[in-house]
């Protein structure tokens, strides 16, 4: 990867800061095999390199921890290639993957994936007011759930992320902490995990197939809203959630580089729910800024068994008319 990207050009880099290569995603058409391999690096091994590193900019925070952690989490070759379980149940996909034509020229049909791929944004505010039907927000966590196809299908370890959802808004639905469990195998760890007095109760309305539980019904704005370092979006939407790594486990059985794959598996559903809010008619935006210690108090959880590694939250965007969006293709 480093040799695709250029970062193992030593020159290049010495007056720069090193990069680090965290993740290449292929994306086609068609199913592929297995990552390409050496055809593509002995292309760009034989190509000449134009352009030398930069420099950061003075004056930023330098923050150490990020280089420790990347340092601790590089993958070393020595773990085993066994399919990654998190889940007890092995992961059969339900959905027959089929290629999609999206085309690079052709006409954007409103509501069809090439519009909502090239529309999406992040929302800057929600409205606080707006609220989204019990039977869209089914359909929404459905989409998040592993076996419901791509982009879930590109994973290929068992799934090892949860959602503590704050729901504010949506009809037919309490306002509450609820969970969504999505891997069977997960429940009773969690259960053991989360506060002791969580109701994870089956909400009337929802399809007993959907393994979504309400753990308490309380409004839920303040303590989202604080959880995310206090921005209003976590509170303005229909609702937030945070993503809830299966940590211990999972990095105990494939070493410490499976925890770069959590973060993958976490930006996985945080691209899914940006494109199902866009799908929505609403507006989603990744929350990277949160407290987890905070997130673990108020659910119960005393050790590191589960971890919070990402937050998001889908509402109605207030537009600020101070920012203009222009296509980001000349094809559009
Ligand atoms: C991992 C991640 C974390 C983010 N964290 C925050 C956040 O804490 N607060 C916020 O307002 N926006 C957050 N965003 C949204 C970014 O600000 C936004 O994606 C970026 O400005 C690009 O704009 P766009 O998503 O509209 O293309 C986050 C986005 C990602 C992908």
């Amino acid at each position: 990867m480093s040799t695709l990207l250029g970062l193992d050009r030593d020159a290049d880099f010495a007056d720069a800061e090193r990069e680090e290569p965290a993740c290449l995603a292929v994306v086609s058409p068609v199913a592929f095999k297995g990552a390409p391999r050496g055809g593509l690096r002995d292309a760009v091994l034989a190509g000449a390199w134009t352009g030398r590193a930069n420099r950061l900019s003075p004056g930023h925070v330098q923050w150490d921890r990020i280089d420790a952690v990347a340092e601790a989490s590089r993958h070393t070759g020595s773990t085993t290639s066994a399919p990654i379980r998190c889940a007890s149940v092995p992961l059969t996909p339900s959905v027959e993957v089929r290629p999609v034509s999206t085309g690079t020229g052709g006409p954007n049909k409103p509501g069809g994936a090439t519009s909502l791929i090239l529309q999406r944004r992040s929302a800057q505010a929600m409205d606080g007011r707006s609220s989204l039907d019990r039977d869209r927000f089914v359909f929404i966590l459905r989409r998040l759930m592993p076996e419901s196809g791509p982009p879930f299908d590109a994973l290929d370890w068992d799934p090892c992320v949860h959602l503590a959802l704050f729901v504010h808004r949506v009809n037919g639905l309490e306002p509450g902490i609820y969970v969504l469990v999505r891997t069977p195998g997960a429940l009773t760890r969690l259960q053991a995990s989360l506060h002791r007095d969580f109701g994870w109760i089956r909400p009337a309305g929802v399809p007993e197939d959907l393994p979504l539980y309400l753990l308490a019904p309380v409004d839920c704005r303040r303590i989202a809203r604080q959880l995310s370092c206090g921005q209003d979006i976590a509170a303005d939407g229909f609702f937030s959630l945070g993503m809830l790594a299966d940590f211990d486990r999972s990095l105990e059985e494939r070493g410490a580089s499976f925890y770069r794959n959590l973060y993958w598996e976490a930006g996985v559903i945080g691209q899914a729910l940006y494109l199902e809010a866009e799908a929505a008619a609403a507006r989603g935006t990744g929350i990277g800024c949160f407290f987890d210690d905070g997130v673990h108090e108020t659910l119960g959880i005393s050790d590191h068994r589960f971890q919070s590694l990402y937050h998001f939250t889908v509402g109605m965007p207030v537009d600020d008319a101070r920012l203009t969006t222009s296509p980001g293709y000349s094809w559009q």
